[in-house]
């Protein structure tokens, strides 16, 4: 569904649609709030009939009109959009239960950057979601389970770590002694049978989980502390390990109940699916990635029973997902149909002073160090704001506004300059924007109407603000229902322009109270509207930079 208002004129506002339903629902929506004020609110709707042929466009009675154009009184408009301080959610609401699976990242390996677009475009969908009066449920499935922590495990022992010290930065320390570890085991074979077998071990129960407990609970206290710097948090933290071998019974009784699992006759258990034989338990009874999902999943539904499932995963586990609903649809029709892998490119290039290896909070580190940089420099900076907070914000506002810029299944490249402009598109801007607002409002010494009095809000450029504002809840419904976070944020780079220009061509101070008044409640509207769409997008609104 597109808004598009092409051209503005003084006395009409024209609106141009490339979509038919789009503008009826548009058009509809206005005509209703005024149908009891039958003023020439609609001056003239038309429908210009068109027909493309190598690109040249054809009157054409025949075929569905693309383009619909329609005249709106502009003071009505402008009246009608000004006078809601807040953006309205009463026009489309679709409450469901939507539960979304994103972050996600395994314990002993580093957050890596698919990691980290996973967790802002997942917070991006959660807040989208909620906005829209969805039941959103966050979850946080974390990977603790499979040989790499049989080799952890042997690492951990073998160089008889003392679990306390994991304290301090427990993610590094893990990484570190896999890292090692696995090192060791390249060319020495008896450690990855060693760590096989402790694994298998502790799958089957032979052993006990011991320090298990503890190493999640190190972690789980290290991510919070970056997930709050990023102002997310979760509902649920899952782990893997939580649908081991002994904890999959369900999964196995509806397979075997159904006839959809197999025996490969050298012990495996599999199923076909999608031309493919894939197992879901080993010869030794131990569980695979796609086995523990499958029981998770089957969890999920019961315990949730959503009506959405969303998995935010980079592409490279499209088959992954695929077979997981594939034979989710053979156990559980309805369950299979909530589902949804949300998926995204890959980052590259994405480094920081410790290497190439991604840390979140190395990153976020790095950034902020570079803003407080940037930030010492510029002339512009407040003294007041120069503060730890401010920097640390700006730096995860670049972070996050640069991923979510971009068109979720492309691939992009990492580069710190880009990220960190502040002139072009990027999240500095929009904080900028931000703040210019808040610091007018503050300042002019003016209260902001409750009332719009279109008649003196005569000039090009507030129709142009208004027109843009007018679109929000088009826009945000439309990033909504795909998933498209660049949809909101190049939709709030394209506001900045009018609202740059207004800022340039129109004063409050010294002019007419009443007239200034008018103004500061179209500058005010913008700013809510920035602020509600920075806020959706996963960073904090800045006052003061
Ligand atoms: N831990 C996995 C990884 O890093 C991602 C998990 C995504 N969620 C899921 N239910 N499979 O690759």
């Amino acid at each position: 569904m597109s808004l598009r208002l092409k051209t503005l004129v003084l006395d009409k506002i024209r609106l141009h649609y490339e979509d038919k339903r789009a503008a009826v629902n548009n058009i509809t929506n206005f005509y209703v709030s005024y149908k009891h004020n039958k003023s020439n609110f609609l001056v003239q709707m038309s429908s210009k009939i068109y027909h493309k042929k190598n690109g040249v466009k054809y009157k054409d009675t025949e075929c569905k009109p693309d383009v619909l154009e329609a005249y709106i009184d502009r003071d009505i408009f402008i009246e009608n959009v000004l006078n809601k301080t807040s953006p309205d959610q009463s026009a489309k609401t679709c409450p469901m239960n939507i539960v979304i699976d994103f972050s996600s990242p395994n314990i002993a390996k580093p957050f890596h950057a698919g990691h980290l677009r996973s967790t802002i475009i997942g917070n991006f969908i959660a807040n989208i979601s909620k906005y829209f009066k969805n039941r959103v449920t966050k979850i946080n499935y974390l990977g603790d389970w499979g040989t790499q922590f049989g080799i952890l495990q042997y690492g951990l022992q073998n160089k008889n770590i003392d679990l306390d010290e994991l304290k301090n930065d427990p993610i590094k320390i893990l990484y570190n002694i896999y890292v090692d570890t696995n090192k060791q085991a390249l060319t020495d074979a008896s450690v990855l049978e060693k760590a096989r077998k402790y694994f298998s071990d502790i799958e089957q129960g032979n052993s006990d989980l011991g320090n298990w407990r503890k190493i999640k609970e190190v972690t789980i206290k290290e991510l919070q502390k970056v997930y709050e710097r990023l102002g997310i948090n979760f509902d649920d933290y899952h782990w893997e390990s939580d649908y081991n071998s002994r904890a999959i019974n369900t999964l196995l009784d509806s397979l075997e109940g159904q006839n959809i699992i197999e025996s490969d006759g050298m012990g495996k258990k599999i199923v076909r699916v999608r031309d493919k034989t894939v197992t879901i338990l080993k010869s030794d009874n131990s569980t695979l990635y796609l086995s523990r999902d499958l029981a998770a999943l089957l969890d999920r539904y019961e315990k949730y029973k959503f009506d959405k499932m969303l998995y935010v995963v980079d592409n490279a586990q499209t088959d992954h997902f695929a077979v997981l609903f594939d034979i989710m649809k053979r156990i559980n029709q309805n369950c299979a149909d909530g589902c949804q892998h949300i998926k995204f490119g890959r980052i590259k290039g994405m480094s920081t002073r410790t290497g190439n290896v991604v840390f979140l909070n190395d990153i976020l580190d790095e950034a902020k160090k570079k803003m407080h940089d940037k930030q010492e420099k510029s002339k512009n900076t407040r003294s007041s704001a120069m503060n730890d907070q401010t920097c640390d914000t700006l730096g995860t506002t670049a972070v996050i506004i640069n991923d979510l810029k971009q068109r979720r299944q492309k691939d992009y490249v990492f580069e710190w300059d880009k990220v960190l402009q502040s002139e072009g598109d990027s999240g500095i801007k929009l904080q900028y924007l931000h703040c210019r607002l808040w610091s007018l409002e503050k300042n002019c010494g003016l209260t902001v109407p409750d009332v719009c009095e279109p008649k003196l809000l005569t000039e090009e450029v507030v129709g142009e603000v208004v027109a843009e504002l007018a679109k929000f809840e088009n826009i945000l419904y439309r990033a909504h229902i795909e998933y498209e976070a660049c949809i909101l944020v190049n939709y709030l780079f394209r506001l900045a322009k009018p609202i740059n220009r207004m800022f340039n061509e129109l004063r409050i101070k010294n002019v007419d109270s009443d007239l200034g008044a008018q103004r500061l409640l179209v500058f005010h509207s913008a700013r809510l509207v920035v602020k509600t769409g920075l806020e959706i997008l996963g960073v904090k609104p800045l006052y003061e930079m």
